[in-house]
């Protein structure tokens, strides 16, 4: 008999201290009963970046607090929940360790399943959490630390089509906020400069633009942001040169998604509804999502978004994902470890660093 599914997820990757409760109702509704982000923005701004140690600090001080706020919101006492979800990876391992270790501490005091979650599988499945969608579908993340093309055949089915082989776009936003002078974490501001500038007054690289397929590069633009900042001189120059950069990089992601496109359909040839899914926090970025619109309906794909709350770290998407994995009888994995690198798909090969042939 089909039964009510509770989960506690829990989201400690990176820079959010994060917990979240959702419920699968015996009739298949979804609702996020609570969704708990705790950011450390404050805690790193003056660094430029995360450091991992203070990152980790933080998340020790706040999981106990932010667990329990997830919980009185929801309206359910601890023990109606049906299993607990932690992110295990990839991410930073201090931090990891904390999410995992408040997960698998309740769930052996519960005495209810544990699943470890691959953080970039709850980006890729988040839009569930929205809407009914049908597999496959092409998936673009675009967070701080991945960017990918993938290929959502299934739970647990996940193909890479294309990665970056560099840093990674929300990295890229952030780089470029800081040559500005912005704080971390500048892509949103990097936006609004650009609502203010003139994109055509500088001329900014696309690199591997026509090579290597679907797969991404923006160190050489990150390079060229640096070396123009250097000339500019006013307030309206910043403008302009963050105008410049996000036009640059929704021509690469234009000509990239269409490659994208291409090889998702060469993959599913038979496919009837073509859905595209963008997630990560840049999916933010209301210029890109205009842009990969327009492209998408060139190519008779639907183009699908979470909101903005869901698109950038939360626990719901990680609770969302124990919610399937237990739903699809996968095993639970208390003794799984925290893995600070770990791929989606794992037959992918390693795309970083020198002696790449593209
Ligand atoms: O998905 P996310 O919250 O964390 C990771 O898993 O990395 O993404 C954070 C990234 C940051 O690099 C941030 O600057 C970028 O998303 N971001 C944006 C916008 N909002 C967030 N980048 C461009 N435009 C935005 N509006
Ligand atoms: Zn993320």
């Amino acid at each position: 008999m089909k039964k009510d599914l509770i989960f506690l997820g829990i989201e400690t990757s990176c820079d959010e201290t994060a917990a979240s409760i959702i419920k699968k109702s015996k009739k298949g509704d979804i609702k996020i009963l609570s969704n708990i982000i705790s950011s450390q923005d404050q805690v790193h701004k003056k660094y430029g970046g995360i450091v991992p140690e203070l990152a980790a600090r933080a998340h020790t001080e706040k999981i106990e607090k932010i667990i329990k706020k997830a919980i009185s919101e929801s309206g359910l006492s601890l023990n109606q929940i049906t299993g607990i979800s932690s992110t295990a990876g990839p991410g930073l391992l201090v931090c990891l360790m904390v999410g995992m270790t408040a997960g698998k501490t309740i769930s052996k005091f519960l005495n209810k399943p544990f699943y470890g979650i691959n953080h970039l599988e709850g980006h890729a499945l988040t839009i569930g959490l929205i809407k009914k969608m049908d597999f496959p579908y092409l998936l673009l993340l675009i967070s701080g630390g991945h960017t990918q093309f993938l290929s959502i055949d299934g739970l647990g089915k996940y193909k890479r089509l294309g990665t970056t082989i560099d840093d990674a776009l929300g990295e890229t936003f952030d780089k470029t906020a800081k040559i500005l002078g912005i704080e971390f974490p500048g892509g949103p501001k990097i936006e609004s400069f650009a609502k203010k500038g003139n994109h055509n007054v500088y001329n900014l690289p696309k690199p591997i633009l026509y090579r290597s397929g679907c797969n991404l590069s923006f160190a050489g633009l990150k390079t060229a942001v640096l070396q123009t900042s250097r000339k500019i001189k006013t307030q309206q120059d910043k403008y302009n040169l963050a105008a410049s950069f996000q036009y640059t990089i929704n021509e690469i992601l234009k000509v990239k998604c269409k490659i994208a496109f291409k090889m998702f359909l060469d993959k599913h040839d038979k496919i009837k509804n073509k859905n595209f899914v963008i997630s990560g926090g840049v999916a933010s970025n209301i210029s890109i999502r205009q842009n990969l619109k327009k492209i998408s309906s060139e190519f008779d794909f639907n183009t699908h978004y979470p909101p903005v709350s869901l698109c950038t770290d939360n626990a719901a998407m990680i609770a969302w994902a124990g919610l399937l994995n237990y739903e699809a009888g996968k095993k639970a994995n208390i003794k799984l470890l925290s893995q600070p690198r770990w791929p989606l798909d794992k037959k992918a090969p390693f795309m970083k660093g020198p002696g790449l042939v593209l």
